[in-house]
């Protein structure tokens, strides 16, 4: 029999025996934190942001959209030293929201993780396909786009290539992972490092008045309202940190390294993000910025320094890499989770006997991910990762409260600060985030959550261990 009430039924927060292997070290966290959070947003978005929003006070943008993210950030760090399990936001709703609540979460985790990986493949795709151009290479267009991109394709065969890669490694396991992540980090953090130490040299200051252009009369066309416009564009740019919330379980320390994985990493980005928009907005007026590249633009200035556009490319093409590779990797520690709870199959909680990866949960996500990556224009995906992700994170604002109320007695090794003042702020400013995504992204996001409330009340709901099912599914 299931009650109404059974909806709102919780799990315990003790945590549980785990057949992934702890390996992951607080540095490693933070290299996965970096290895999600680097990658599209901040190559592609902050010129197009400067241009149509902010002008050079995209640098308040990206302060903006860090203080909605260090909020969530915080609440994250809390829930993760409470309950060190995998799954992220998910878990942590399951703890003190209900049910339905938490399989609600996890499906709008799908946004983040596995759209964002198909928004991020894209970018790959382009990436290298311009990589191959400048060595005379040239791929036939209608296999790298989608049928519904501005200049049509067919489809996107090697957006598809990318993620085939990238699920290969994760099936080898999470050490070997790590380690090749923690690689292509260094290698693009360097990339970022040494473009704002050499474009510094060729900052031309004129370009920085106004450095607040005036509002055109328009909301969001520059002035403060453009600046706010602006952060919710370079949002984007930020996704990644909570993803090392789902690792929670391979940790070795996961109350002391989760805060510093999670926070290390965002606090690392927001400084690298904040001088980066600065040389850009520095070497090209703002006027100029509204392109695909805005880097090559920046970098053409650098005159006689033809190699460095070289050096970019490929340090953006390992940096999509790794955004891909730690997406793939959360979003199968959330089916993981939500399979051990039986809220899915249970074949996203089946383990390799060998390389103990869930590898059929890889092969299903490569499925679908490829879908969406082969025919949906970068942009719509782009949104639809944005919007899922806000949603999770003011759910877990929201959690944080809540669960001081109801559980105080639970040992906290992380507490974050001025609860509730910090945890409604941050509420506030992921859902002003979100007010500005548009009603093609809103209409996509609602039809998206309709679909997982289908699957919950025709499926899940029978099958959830915690409403009495077997699990022997
Ligand atoms: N923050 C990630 C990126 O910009 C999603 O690619």
């Amino acid at each position: 029999m299931y009650r109404d009430m059974t909806l709102f039924a919780t799990k315990a927060v003790e945590p549980e025996k785990t057949e992934l292997n702890p390996t992951l070290t607080g540095l490693q966290l933070i290299a996965l934190g970096i290895g999600a959070i680097i990658g599209a947003g901040i190559f592609t978005l902050t010129g197009v942001a400067a241009a149509t929003h902010a002008g050079p006070a995209v640098i308040y943008s990206f302060i903006f959209a860090a203080l909605g993210c260090a909020f969530a950030g915080l609440c994250y760090s809390e829930f993760s030293t409470m309950i060190p399990v995998a799954g992220s936001a998910y878990t942590y709703s399951y703890a003190t929201l209900g049910e339905i609540v938490a399989w609600i979460i996890g499906w709008a985790l799908v946004l983040e993780y596995a759209v964002g990986a198909a928004t991020v493949s894209v970018s790959w795709a382009e990436t290298l396909t311009s990589i191959l151009t400048s060595f005379g290479i040239h791929l036939p267009h209608s296999l790298i786009a989608s049928p519904f991109d501005p200049t049509p394709g067919k489809v996107n065969l090697l957006a598809v290539a990318s993620l085939c890669l990238v699920t290969a490694i994760l099936i080898r396991g999470i050490k070997e992972s790590a380690t090749f992540n923690s690689l292509i980090v260094a290698l693009k953090v360097a990339v970022v490092v040494f473009f704002i130490g050499i474009g510094y040299f060729f900052i031309n200051y004129k370009n920085y008045h106004p450095f607040l252009p005036p509002n055109t009369g328009t909301f969001g066309s520059f002035g403060w309202s453009g600046v706010l416009a602006g952060a919710g564009q370079i949002f984007f740019a930020y996704i990644g940190f909570d993803a090392v919330s789902t690792a929670a379980q391979e940790a070795r320390n996961p109350k002391r390294d989760m805060p510093i994985g999670i926070l290390g990493s965002l606090a690392i980005c927001t400084v690298l993000y904040i001088l980066y928009a600065a040389v850009l907005t520095g070497i090209v007026n703002y006027k100029d910025l509204n392109v695909a590249a805005p880097l090559a633009v920046a970098v053409d200035q650098m005159k006689g320094l033809p190699w460095i556009a070289f050096l970019m490319k490929l340090g953006s093409l390992c940096g999509l890499t790794s955004v891909m590779l730690v997406f793939l990797y959360g979003q199968s520690r959330v089916f993981y989770s939500m399979s051990k709870d039986g809220l899915l199959p249970k074949l996203f909680s089946e383990l390799h006997s060998r390389f103990h990866t869930p590898w059929k949960s890889n092969l299903v996500l490569l499925l679908f991910v490829s879908v969406g990556s082969a025919f949906t224009p970068i942009a719509r995906l782009g949104s639809l990762t944005s919007i899922g992700t806000l949603f999770a994170f003011v759910v877990v604002c929201i959690g944080i409260v809540i669960m001081r109320k109801k559980r105080p007695d639970l040992p906290r090794p992380f507490r974050t600060p001025w609860v509730p003042a910090l945890p409604i702020f941050g509420v506030l400013i992921n859902v002003g985030l979100m007010a500005g995504l548009g009603a093609v992204t809103w209409s996509a996001f609602l039809i998206w959550m309709a679909i997982g409330l289908v699957i919950y009340f025709a499926y899940s709901r029978f099958t959830s261990h915690l409403q009495g099912a077997s699990g022997s599914r």
